[in-house]
């Protein structure tokens, strides 16, 4: 699926030259790969991955995994038949940055699907670097899903908290916002939700969250809530509404912490004396995951059955199909997973019942 004009659209082509590989690469026959607002964005040509660097022409599409099928001569890390998740952040690996172990902010970073070829195809060519090689228990499907799963476990990581008996408030119940929901329940956390689309907050609700309403109240409510507190010890922002985030800044409890995921891209107002100082509060930010300490945990934590990324998953198609999913991305849908080889029968049933919903 290749991004050839700077305008809306994406065309299907089956006769994409397939590159020879390099020293340190190899080739992936594409399993699963799922589709995320950057790809929607993508297709739209918006102005988020043209500041992103969209090259064109470029294959898009980037949560992805699937099975090692080529390698160059001088990679020992994989072998052919290796399974394998991909991180979107392709690292120098030579940087300040990349050597300081940080990676994931690299200075002179790719981003697979946009500044090179992705994998909305049927094989992918990667720097084996980027390759996570998965346990037995993980299906192909759920290991696509560990790249947006993965920055809700890096942004868990970056609050620093022991979440045993903590209490969380995720806002925003999307796919980032629903794993984690999930990861902080795993880790022994109340997870309190605000999302203000009924659908996602029944599936917030089935995941074990409690919803809370957003708007006038929501302080009240989640003081409530918390006790003697007075507020939640972590919120984890996965909407990329500035209110959200605004919000979130008031329901933390003094010498609490918030770490904004979601993509808010407007300017936040912040009273550094009222939030930082008096209250105490810690603000950061989490950018992508941590090479590879958040693969490795929420890879255990799936294994474990603890977190259940099929659960995010609302429609499996085939990869012709990727302008419906990109369509259903702006209704209830949830993670729509693509399968290049074609849906397997066994999925088959359950793609069906799950696009009739
Ligand atoms: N930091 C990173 O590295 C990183 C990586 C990937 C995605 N993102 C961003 O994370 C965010 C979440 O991604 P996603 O795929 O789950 O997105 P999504 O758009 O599917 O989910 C966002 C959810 O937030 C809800 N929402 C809207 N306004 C709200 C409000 N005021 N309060 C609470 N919830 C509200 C929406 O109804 C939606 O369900 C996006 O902004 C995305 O761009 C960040
Ligand atoms: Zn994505
Ligand atoms: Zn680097």
């Amino acid at each position: 699926m290749l991004k050839t004009e700077p305008a809306p659209g994406f065309d299907l082509v089956d006769d994409h030259r397939e590159k020879e590989l390099a020293a340190g690469e190899v080739r992936v026959e594409v399993g699963a790969v799922s589709v995320c607002g950057t790809d929607r964005e993508t297709y739209e040509y918006g102005p988020a991955v043209r500041d992103l660097g969209l090259r064109l022409p470029v294959v898009t599409g980037h949560e992805c995994a699937g099975t090692v099928v080529e390698t160059a001569a001088d990679v020992t890390t994989l072998r052919i038949g290796d399974r394998v998740a991909v991180e979107t952040h392709v690292a120098c690996g030579d940087c300040f940055q990349c050597r300081r172990d940080n990676a994931h902010n690299c200075l002179r970073m790719d981003l697979l699907g946009l500044t090179v070829d992705g994998a909305f195809a049927e094989r992918v060519v990667l720097p084996a670097s980027t390759c996570f090689r998965l346990p037995d228990e993980l299906t192909l499907e759920a290991a696509a899903l560990l790249e947006p799963a993965g920055s809700a476990m890096h942004a868990v990581q970056r609050s620093g908290l022991d979440l045993t008996g903590a209490h969380v408030l995720v806002s925003g119940a999307g796919p980032i916002g629903l794993a984690a929901l999930q990861i902080a329940r795993a880790k022994g956390a109340t997870v309190l939700v605000v999302e203000p689309n009924p659908h996602r907050s029944a599936m917030a609700v089935a995941l074990g969250g409690t919803t809370v309403a957003p708007g006038d109240g929501l302080t009240e409510r989640v003081r409530e809530l918390t006790g003697a507190a007075e507020g939640v010890d972590l919120v984890l922002e996965c909407s990329g509404a500035l209110p959200a985030l605004e919000a979130g800044l008031e329901v933390t409890r003094r010498e609490g912490t918030v770490v904004s995921v979601g993509l808010t891209n407007r300017p936040l107002t912040l009273n550094a004396t009222r939030h930082l100082i008096s209250r105490g509060l810690t603000l950061k930010g989490s950018f992508g995951r941590h090479i590879w300490d958040s693969w490795t945990e929420l890879t255990g934590l799936v294994a474990a059955g603890s977190v259940d990324l099929s659960r995010l998953v609302s429609h499996r198609m085939e990869l012709e199909d990727v302008e419906t999913a990109i369509d259903l991305l702006t209704g209830d849908a949830c993670k729509v997973v693509l399968y290049p080889q074609g849906v397997p029968d066994q999925l088959r049933a359950t793609a069906e019942t799950l696009s009739a919903r």
